[in-house]
């Protein structure tokens, strides 16, 4: 199989390509703008491989999309703006590449007949206080990020109702693991901890999250790109819950930083108290996820420490501004 993704050179998209690389024949086309998110770096590894290519484009502009879809099999589409945090300060962006960029593949992906996969979150149920939610649950987003992926959402389920285009949805958890963008939770903490920088939790901590390893996301993704119905929406949650405070704990302890490091700063304006997916569908489908949180945040930590090269040129670059601003404070030098 031939395949386009989009937003392929970020966190999760970079270890889709490298996981079906690996397990499969496929080839891959990369479509990526290459905002702050995305890097060359990230996809290292399928650089060499004669069955992979990239193409540096947007997913809103109809002309880039065309060159890239030409003679693909299927489209997955992770390409998005994806943090609360900058959606808060600046949504435009989220509303281009979410409605927009949606939009325009799906259009190209009618034209030409192939499956298409967006890949969503868990965000665009909004918060619950107690049990999971299903994949019939309302959408309830809270941010302009889940809103907007919330929006995409029900563009994408429209183009299966109305012109019978084969499409697919996942709804993953929170990921974590190799290659994430240190201005989410967990990343952040690991090399704040291990520069000896204060780590800013949000709030009273006790926000809940339902972590999934980014390797079990992505068999997740293929398998439902595999194994889906067309039409079907298919919640991929991780195995274990954690409040941020006991993930910021197990950061410090995996680290051998110290407890002072914690800070409580102001809490996010809107932010969801708690995310839970129940993911009987996909398991019913036959896909499992393979690793629980205490293995996958060790293995986290430890690429963290052994790969300075990928993120010490953000650690160095524009991210210090973003981080000044966020945050109210420096990072060390
Ligand atoms: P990321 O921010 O690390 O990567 C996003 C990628 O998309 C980057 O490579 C970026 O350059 C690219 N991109 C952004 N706008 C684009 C555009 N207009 N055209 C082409 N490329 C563009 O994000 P991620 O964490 O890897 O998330 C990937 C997808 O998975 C997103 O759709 C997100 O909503 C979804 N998701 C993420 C999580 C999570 O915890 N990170 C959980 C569930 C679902
Ligand atoms: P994040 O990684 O931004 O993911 P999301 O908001 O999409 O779930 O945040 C995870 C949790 O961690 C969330 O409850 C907000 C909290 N958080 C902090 O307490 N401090 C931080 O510096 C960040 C980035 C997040």
């Amino acid at each position: 199989m031939k395949l386009l993704v989009c937003g392929g050179a970020g966190f999760i998209g970079s270890n889709f390509v490298r996981s079906r690389l690996a397990a499969s024949d496929d080839s891959v086309v990369v479509l990526d703008k290459l905002t702050y998110a995305g890097r060359r770096e990230s996809l290292r590894d399928a650089e060499d491989d004669p069955r992979f290519s990239f193409v540096h484009g947007a997913i809103e502009d109809p002309e880039a999309v065309a060159g890239a879809i030409a003679d693909v099999d299927a489209v997955v589409n992770f390409a998005a703006e994806t943090h609360v945090d900058r959606s808060i300060a600046e949504p435009d962006a989220f509303v281009r590449t979410h409605a927009l960029g949606t939009f325009v593949l799906l259009e190209a992906a009618r034209e030409r007949g192939v499956r298409y996969l967006q890949v969503s979150t868990d965000e665009v149920y909004g918060s619950i206080d107690e049990g999971s939610f299903t994949e019939n649950s309302p959408l309830e987003p809270s941010s302009p990020y889940s809103a907007t992926k919330a929006g995409a959402d029900l563009l994408v389920a429209s183009y299966h109702e109305t012109f019978g285009l084969e499409t697919l949805i996942t709804r993953g958890s929170n990921n974590y693991g190799p290659y994430q963008y240190p201005e989410k939770l967990i990343p952040l903490m690991v090399l704040n901890a291990m520069h000896g920088d204060r780590l800013p939790v949000y709030g009273d901590g006790r926000n809940v999250r339902n972590w999934l390893f980014v390797e079990d996301f992505a068999s997740g993704i293929s398998h439902v790109l595999e194994h889906g119905v067309p039409g079907e929406t298919y919640n991929v949650g991780g195995p274990d819950e954690a409040d941020n405070l006991t993930v910021v704990r197990r950061i410090i302890e995996l680290c051998g930083a110290d407890e002072s490091l914690i800070s409580f700063v102001a809490d996010r304006p809107g932010h969801d108290r708690r995310y839970s997916l129940g993911s009987e569908k996909v398991r019913a489908l036959g896909w499992s996820a393979a690793t629980r949180f205490d293995e996958g945040i060790e293995r986290t930590v430890a690429w963290y420490r052994e790969n300075s090269w990928w993120w010490e040129p953000i650690r160095s670059g524009s991210y210090r501004d973003y981080y000044a601003r966020q945050y109210g404070t420096a990072l060390a030098e």
